[in-house]
């Protein structure tokens, strides 16, 4: 039977197979196919697979940007929003921002948006993030975190931010069916405790950061505490643990300090 081209009968169509943000994904949808009904029962067929909403319509709105988002890449979620946001309020108006792990680049242009003036520089390990990354206009490099970034930014960076992996690999299997039956583990797997990546990133970083500058990355559960010594060890100071509203470990804030 054809996908209904009407908003209230595709809702109740996507809202009876699970999907929750039924009337949404139905606009979407409709809006992606533009009154072609073949192109709109493919659309809907490849969402009722579970298929990422994004990739079918090629687009994801965050911080109130459209961002692309090309099959295969990982789809930006509205819980980094406040960990960019932090991360534009940090960032000079001619400074130096590094975004890893970019996927898509939403939070590098979350940056550049917010400071035109500023040089925001990227990388993610996965060509087809960092080919989607540069059609969203990022200044993007293929490779391992920061092994791919121009040396001239060595000691100069006002900030480092990123959703970088950091799920225990244990606990991949917990994601949503969905989850792993299309995206890669390579957008979250951080290794036995989760935190094999940040804990690189934290070293890392003391290469590129100055003195004064900040460090933003995405992480949960305990894992803030965990990077305790670690970030103490290495010269952060400031240290401050970002939640969301329901008191949920979403990020970590540090400032690399003069002695770092
Ligand atoms: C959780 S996704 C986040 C993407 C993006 N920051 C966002 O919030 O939309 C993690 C990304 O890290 C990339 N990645 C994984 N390991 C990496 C590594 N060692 N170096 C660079 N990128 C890596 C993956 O390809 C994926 O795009």
């Amino acid at each position: 039977m054809p996908a209904p081209n009407d908003l209230v009968a595709l809702a109740a169509l996507l809202s009876g197979a699970g999907f929750v943000a039924a009337e949404e994904e139905a606009d979407e949808l409709l809006d992606c196919a533009a009154g072609d009904d073949e192109l709109l029962d493919s659309l809907v067929g490849r969402r009722l697979t579970g298929e990422p909403l994004a990739w079918i319509t090629g687009r994801v709105w965050f911080c109130g940007l459209e961002i692309r988002v090309d099959p295969g890449v990982y789809v930006p979620r509205w819980q980094s929003v406040p960990l960019a946001r932090r991360a534009a309020e940090r960032l000079p108006t001619n400074g130096v921002a590094i975004d890893l792990c970019t996927g898509a680049g939403a939070v590098a242009v979350t940056l550049i948006t917010d400071h035109p003036d500023a040089r925001v520089a990227a990388s993610d390990i996965d060509e087809r993030a960092v080919a989607c990354a540069d059609a969203n206009g990022v200044e993007v490099y293929c490779g391992d975190l920061f092994a791919p970034l121009p040396l001239t930014l060595e000691g100069r960076v006002d900030v480092v931010v990123g959703v970088v992996p950091y799920v225990p690999t244990l606990a991949l299997a917990l994601l949503p069916r969905d989850t792993l039956a299309f995206e890669s583990p390579l957008s979250y797997d951080g290794g036995r405790d989760g935190t094999e990546i940040l804990r690189r990133v934290l070293t890392e970083s003391l290469r590129f950061l100055r003195r004064g500058g900040a460090l933003l990355l995405e992480l949960g559960g305990e894992q803030a505490d965990a990077l305790g010594d670690d970030l103490a060890r290495l010269g952060y100071i400031d240290v401050t643990v970002l939640v969301d509203e329901d008191d949920d470990v979403r990020g970590i804030e540090a400032t690399l300090g003069e002695q770092g």
